[in-house]
């Protein structure tokens, strides 16, 4: 098997232009959520949701039952025996054509994510960029997936290591990246030669969906058998649940919050199995007087704003010199108050809704706490109503006034809401940077090269990333990503996060034609 694959274009499967993406992908307003390849299926509970954009029904995604799962992940492991034959170049080759499709395919699918997640359309995009970027890299990681060799302290001996493919992986993705974050996953464990077993969230199974019905034909348009890519569509409690029970997948990968993180790894760490776990964020931004605030000012909001402030990576806290503090703010606010906020498929919009009504409750429930706890609200933070508004997923981002030791301020809050915090000597604002349980992401805006250099050093940021001159999100697909602490400590993507995907195997071989002993050991009997 794995024969059949040609360095060629895939066929162009779907979609034809007319109607929208959605409806070809759910004729008759429902789809199955669970699949290998060929055939779908979906005997759990259907799962409808309604767009955050205007409230109307997304097509019902039919979920995956417990028997369901069991027979997917049965395909998974037989696939896995025969995907980890094939070579790895040729593994890279069918990635490459994933990545051919996707760049078809962009905009429709960006649409799908917008919808469905109410991401505005240039971040939607990004994401699928995102994934063909993480193609186009796991495509040459399938040539250089390199073990070293050691010299042997024995005459005739050769030492390497040599890095074989693992098995199953599990992996669980957020609502708010959809399909790229899986994409650091699936594109990495498939060149490693992996099968992978996809649950989605439950906010944002309709973009899964839209990537398995592209990339599905990619495979099979390479004779290559269903179960290398599939798609488990549940909740937490059922198909989660049982993944990380399940002693047939060694690697589970999973992204969302701390408490949901603690569950996987208690679970599959009592069975030994592997986690690369990215959980939240709670990123600080220094802003030093010597910086260029201008560029602050315009990489804070970008920071803060994204994603409607739902990314892992936001922007949540800006520790700003006492000396600038108060016009820094006031730029902000300034280039706050130009924001279009809006229908995310609109031209010109900077940011769309929350995704649902929930998230509206705990953005407003954290700004009260902020309120009592003694901080003050200095730009937005409003419930937006009227319209398109009345869909009650609109929200001002929020500017707020606080103090580094406030509770509220060390909690991730998945809204737009940044917290300004002022600051007197660097050494202060480096230890309430990292005065937080979560260390994902970092940065500081200086042109001082010696604070840049403190900020880097082992004594600085103790985030998985730390950036200089730019925001804490938007990170390249290039670099490890990951964070420390309540952050979850794994690390996908670039880099040589392909390890954790792959098991290492130390090879000894004896060409002597004797037998000396490690360590001089001398064992002669007769
Ligand atoms: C996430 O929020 O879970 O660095 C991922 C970024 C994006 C990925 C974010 N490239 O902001």
């Amino acid at each position: 098997m794995g024969g059949g694959i040609q360095d060629g274009q895939p066929n162009r499967p779907l979609p034809q232009p007319g109607s929208s993406f959605i409806d070809r992908i759910a004729s008759g307003g429902e789809v199955d959520g669970a699949g290998s390849g060929s055939g779908t299926r979906g005997h759990g509970d259907p799962i409808g949701r309604r767009s955050p954009i205007d409230l109307r029904p997304l097509p019902v995604v039919r979920s995956a039952s417990t028997q369901d799962y069991r027979e997917i992940v049965d395909q998974a492991a037989a696939a896995f025996s025969v995907w980890r034959m094939v070579p790895a170049p040729k593994r890279g080759e069918v990635v490459r054509q994933i990545g051919t499709v996707l760049r078809w395919h962009k905009r429709d699918l960006a649409e799908v994510v917008s919808r469905e997640v109410g991401k505005v359309r240039a971040e939607a995009e990004g994401e699928i960029q995102e994934m063909i970027d993480m193609a186009d890299f796991a495509v040459g990681l399938s040539r250089m997936l390199y073990g070293i060799t050691m010299p042997s302290e024995r005459p005739g001996h050769r030492i390497y290591e040599q890095w074989h493919p693992l098995g199953p992986v599990g992996v669980i993705t957020a609502f708010n990246f959809p399909l790229a974050v899986w994409s650091w996953n699936a594109f990495v464990a498939l060149v490693c030669g992996d099968t992978v077993i996809w649950k989605p969230s439950s906010k944002a199974t309709l973009s899964a969906v839209a990537a398995m019905k592209l990339i599905w034909p990619v495979l099979k348009s390479n004779d290559l058998p269903d179960g290398i890519l599939n798609l488990v569509v549940g909740s937490g409690p059922s198909i989660g649940e049982a993944m990380i029970h399940d002693r047939r997948i060694p690697l589970v990968s999973a992204t969302g919050s701390i408490r949901m993180g603690r569950q996987v790894a208690a679970a599959v760490g009592a069975r030994l199995g592997r986690t690369i776990l990215e959980l939240g964020g709670n990123n600080a931004a220094i802003v030093s007087p010597s910086a260029d605030l201008d560029l602050a000012v315009r990489a804070v909001g970008f920071g803060a704003i994204g994603t409607a402030g739902q990314r892992c990576t936001t922007i949540r806290r800006v520790l700003v010199h006492a000396d600038s503090f108060d016009g820094f703010c006031a730029s902000l606010i300034r280039s706050y108050q130009e924001l279009h906020i809006g229908n995310p498929l609109e031209d010109g919009v900077h940011m769309g809704p929350l995704i649902d009504a929930e998230a509206v409750n705990a953005m407003q429930a954290a700004l009260q706490q902020l309120q009592d706890q003694g901080g003050r609200i200095i730009y937005g933070g409003q419930v937006l109503s009227g319209g398109l508004f009345d869909a009650g997923t609109y929200v001002t981002p929020c500017i707020a006034e606080a103090r580094a030791d406030m509770p509220i301020v060390h909690e991730e809050t998945f809204a737009p809401i940044l917290y300004a915090i002022r600051f007197r000597t660097m050494e202060e604002a480096v230890a309430n940077l990292n005065a937080v349980p979560q260390g994902l992401s970092s940065a500081i805006f200086t042109n001082h090269l010696v604070e840049a250099e403190t900020f880097l050093s082992a004594g600085g940021s103790d985030c998985g990333i730390a950036n200089v001159n730019t925001g804490t999100s938007g990170a390249e697909i290039g670099g490890a990503f990951g964070g420390e602490k309540d952050s979850g400590g794994g690390r996908e993507a670039g880099s040589d996060a392909w390890k954790t995907y792959m098991r290492r195997q130390t090879v000894t071989i004896n060409w002597s034609r004797k037998l000396p002993l490690a360590q001089g050991i001398e064992f002669k009997v007769g």
